[in-house]
This record gives C-alpha cells, sequence and structure tokens, in this order.
C-alpha cells in the first residue's frame, strides 16, 4: 500500500484534478494522508495561469528537498499546468522531482509511480489526449455537500494573448452530453442541489454525439452560437431536483440569445453570471485578443439584463498589461462602473510562456501594476458596498450550503445573485440542500446577514429523525 499525499494549487479545474488524482491513485491501492510529511508519494498539482503560481510551485519542492533528504525513498510527483508547461525543464531544474505528468495523463500514475519506486529514472508525462479525449470523474460519494463542479469540456481553442491555457490544456475537447447529465443524476442522488458546470470557456460547449435538440433562440448562422443553451436545457429536463446550474467561465462572444432566453426561462437559472472581461479599453482588448470591443460587452450585459432584470454580473480584470497607458485603465475603470460588476477578480499581468503577448514588452512598471491593482479593487469595494447596502430589507432566497465559518450557529449559502448570505441562528442542519427564503438584516463588507421568513421558518421539518440518516429535504420554491 502506498500512501499518497496530494496538494492543489490554483482554480477549480485543478480542485477537480486533484479528486480525480486521488481516485486513481487509491483505485491502485494506494491510500490518501492528509499530512504530506506521512506519505510516500506526494504529488504537487499545480497551476501556471500567473507567476504567482509559478513561485509557490517552486518554494514548496524546495521544501521537499529537504524532506527528500532524510527520506530518499520519497517520490515526488509534479502534476497539472506547470507539468505539461514545462515538461523536462522541471527535472532539470528541481533534481527532488520524480515525475512530471499533464493533466491528461492521470491515468498513467500509478504505472509511472510504481517505476520510479522500483528503481526506475525520472519520468516525463506530458501528452495531450486530442484523439480520444477522456473524461475521468471521481466516485460521487454522499459527503453532506449541496454543491458539486462538473466537467463539461477541456482545453481553450482561444486565442487570449496572455493567457497559457491553451498551452497547458490543449484544444477544446468535449464531454458527452449524456455522460454529463448521468453524472449530474448520480450527485443529485447524493443530496447535491447546485452544479457548476465548469470549463475554459465553458459557452462554447458542442455536443460531440449530436444528442441534444437545438435551444429555442439557436441561431446555426451566428458563428458565436453553441450547444451550451441545449445542453443546460437537456440538464434541467432530466434532474428535476436539481435547483441551481451556474457555470464558470464563459467568453462574452458565446453569450448568444438562446444562453440568454435559458436564463430567463428557466427556473434553475440563478440570477448571476460570471463574466470575464480583462479590461475596458478597446487598444487593450484587440491587443489581447479577446476578439470583443468594450461597446460589444456593454452591449451582450445590457441584453442579458433586459431578458433577465436584475442580474448581477460579476468578472475578471487584467491591470497593467503590456502598453496599457493611464488612459486605457481609466476605460476600466469606467466600464467596471458603468456595468456595475458586482465581484471582480483582479490581476496584475505577469508574461507566460508560449503566448503570443510573450513578444510584446512588459513595460508597465511593478509599482504602477500595484497602483492600478488597489485602485480597481477600491472601486469594486465600494460598488458591493452599495449593491449589499442597497438588499437590506429585501427578500432572497439562499441555498443553503451547511454551517457559517465564522458562526456555526448560523448558516450559510448563496443567493440567486451569489451574495455570500448567513442565517441568523438557523438550524443548518435541517436545511442544508435547500432554497430558503430569507429577510437580509444587515450588510457586512463582502457578504449579508438574513433572517429566515416566518413562511420559511414554518416550512422547516421537525427534527425527530437523526440528521445524518434523514434525507435531505426539498424545502423551498425552485428558484
Ligand atoms: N497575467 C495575469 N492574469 C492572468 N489571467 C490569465 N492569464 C494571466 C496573466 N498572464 C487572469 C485572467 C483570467 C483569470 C483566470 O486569470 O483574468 O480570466
Amino acid at each position: 500500500m502506498t500512501r499518497f499525499a496530494v496538494t492543489t494549487f490554483g482554480c477549480q479545474m485543478n480542485e477537480h484534478d486533484s479528486d480525480r488524482l486521488t481516485t486513481v491513485l487509491a483505485r491502485a491501492n494506494g491510500e490518501a494522508v492528509q499530512d504530506p510529511a506521512d506519505a510516500d508519494v506526494i504529488v504537487l498539482n499545480t497551476c501556471s495561469v500567473r507567476e504567482k503560481a509559478e513561485h509557490k510551485l517552486r518554494s514548496e519542492v524546495g521544501r521537499l528537498s529537504l524532506l527528500k533528504r532524510q527520506r530518499p525513498d520519497l517520490t515526488v510527483v509534479v502534476a497539472g499546468c506547470m507539468a505539461q508547461q514545462e515538461g523536462d525543464k522541471i527535472l532539470k531544474s528541481m533534481p527532488a522531482v520524480d515525475i512530471v505528468i499533464g493533466p491528461d495523463n492521470i491515468v498513467e500514475l500509478p504505472e509511472l509511480i510504481a517505476q520510479v519506486r522500483l528503481g526506475g529514472p525520472p519520468v516525463v508525462r506530458t501528452v495531450f489526449d486530442v484523439d480520444a479525449p477522456q473524461f475521468l470523474t471521481a466516485p460521487v460519494v454522499a459527503d453532506g455537500r449541496a454543491t458539486a463542479y462538473i466537467t463539461t469540456m477541456k482545453g481553450c481553442n482561444e486565442r487570449c494573448s496572455f493567457c497559457v491555457v491553451p498551452y497547458t490544456r490543449g484544444p477544446e475537447r468535449y464531454r458527452p452530453s449524456d455522460q454529463i447529465v448521468d453524472e449530474i443524476v448520480r450527485r443529485v442522488e447524493t443530496g447535491v442541489r447546485e452544479v457548476t458546470l465548469l470549463g475554459q470557456t465553458v459557452n462554447s460547449y458542442r455536443d460531440p454525439l449530436g444528442l441534444l435538440s437545438p435551444a429555442p433562440n439557436a441561431s446555426p448562422d451566428d458563428p458565436d452560437e453553441s450547444e451550451f443553451a441545449a445542453l443546460i436545457r437537456a440538464i434541467a429536463a432530466r434532474v428535476p431536483d436539481l435547483l441551481r446550474i451556474r457555470y464558470v467561465s464563459p467568453h462574452p462572444r458565446h453569450l448568444t440569445p438562446s444562453l440568454m432566453l435559458a436564463h430567463r426561462e428557466l427556473s434553475v437559472m440563478p440570477r448571476h453570471v460570471h463574466l470575464p472581461v480583462q479590461s475596458g479599453s478597446n487598444r487593450m482588448l484587440k491587443r489581447m485578443i479577446r476578439r470583443h470591443t468594450r461597446e460589444e460587452y456593454i452591449d451582450r450585459v445590457a441584453r442579458l439584463r433586459q431578458s433577465v432584470p436584475g442580474i448581477t454580473v460579476s468578472t475578471d480584470i487584467i491591470v497593467g498589461f503590456c502598453g496599457e497607458t493611464d488612459e486605457d485603465f481609466e476605460q476600466t475603470l469606467s466600464l467596471v462602473e458603468e456595468v456595475g460588476h458586482t465581484g471582480l477578480f483582479g490581476f496584475k499581468y505577469s508574461v507566460r510562456p508560449n503566448t503570443p503577448a510573450r513578444k510584446m514588452d512588459d513595460d508597465v512598471p511593478e509599482s504602477v501594476k500595484s497602483e492600478r491593482l488597489q485602485r480597481l479593487f477600491a472601486l469594486s469595494e465600494r460598488l458591493l458596498g452599495q449593491h449589499l447596502r442597497g438588499l437590506v430589507g429585501s427578500r432572497q432566497k439562499v441555498l443553503v450550503e451547511g454551517p457559517s465559518k465564522t458562526n456555526p450557529n448560523n448558516a450559510t449559502g448563496r443567493s440567486e445573485h451569489n451574495e455570500i448570505v448567513h442565517i441568523e441562528r438557523a438550524e443548518h442542519v435541517e436545511m442544508v440542500g435547500s432554497i430558503v427564503e430569507v429577510e437580509i438584516v444587515e450588510p457586512f463588507k463582502h457578504s449579508l446577514l438574513g433572517r429566515l421568513t416566518q413562511e420559511a421558518e414554518a416550512r422547516l421539518p421537525r427534527r425527530s429523525v437523526e440528521p445524518s440518516r434523514r434525507k435531505l429535504p426539498l424545502l423551498g420554491p425552485k428558484s
């Protein structure tokens, strides 16, 4: 029995890959341990989207090389995007590493570990499964969670000039729609009530099996049209107990009328979308090869809001991209203000290997990048603060996820608009996985405090059966 520990860096996609790494190793007679110090095999599942992530890996491997001096039998694996990107360069620059394995080669890991532990040389496996794409899934177990991530595709066909993903995750490959729906059905059987569909450009989805009926409002002649709305409709129809379908991350180009209509018509669609824009300056958007303008982004959001009044929008922004002037940056601030984003992830541009932008001059000084990021965050806090304050006294439908981290007497969950809502003195065990109606009583900096409405309180089941043995109740209305 090999004891292994997996450490994850980076995005949800990586968290997901770590679950699959764990499954593959456990099936090969491995035993997962929490503390890497107890492990025979340590897997570092890496990210390379920004330079910072790369630094984290280097310092982690530095620490492991000390451990390896004491325990030469320790096997160190570098998996994920850095592995794909750097390949054998990792073995050269980090001699403590034994195996480098890309995201598409996870199934091969037990075999490679066996070879290395029998005295074989260090190995690198970073081959994309372009001809026969595989979508491994972790086993579906009831873990008490009401939310789950579901892979719909991998890779990316966009060529945003700053982004390393096409080189670390390969071209787009879509998971067959029946597999996606089947996984969701099984997850819902274990108590999951909200899924987040995952993909690099999730709304470019097309079913490789052609099983989906076209969605209403789909325009086949539009090159930006996809089958994403059709996929959402198929999930909603086949899994009636599912309460919410979220998705990350869409590309603004594929936010087509068919998807807007799905948002409008399906009660399972929340009133929020995370829609990365990256910059508000057309000059920058062009250099970034985003394939949309500032005006097109604003127009899409306006049309979405016409379709779904009150829908909230969050975004990703890069500051200090090559050649970004004060004027360009002001355009970004004005776009965020105009759209009124209620959530924002902001990043300082960092040069990534293999990307088209690597050939441009990374000419914005670090101090300017930091200052711009501070200004962007200040604006974002102001917009979020205004938004949260405006919700006091309103009623919100909250999907309860579990106890509040800061106060275990409270429950916590997310509203339809994606605000984090803490529910006062709520018996969270009773409510996990259900949508309850809450009246908002107080805004915090990044979240809200609410109280169950009398109607919601009256609907709560009595405490008669032991909580762990009870099936998850389905309480409130569907959205
Ligand atoms: N530098 C800084 N931020 C980046 N992102 C992607 N590539 C880079 C880079 N080279 C950001 C984008 C993307 C998010 C996941 O990471 O905003 O949407």
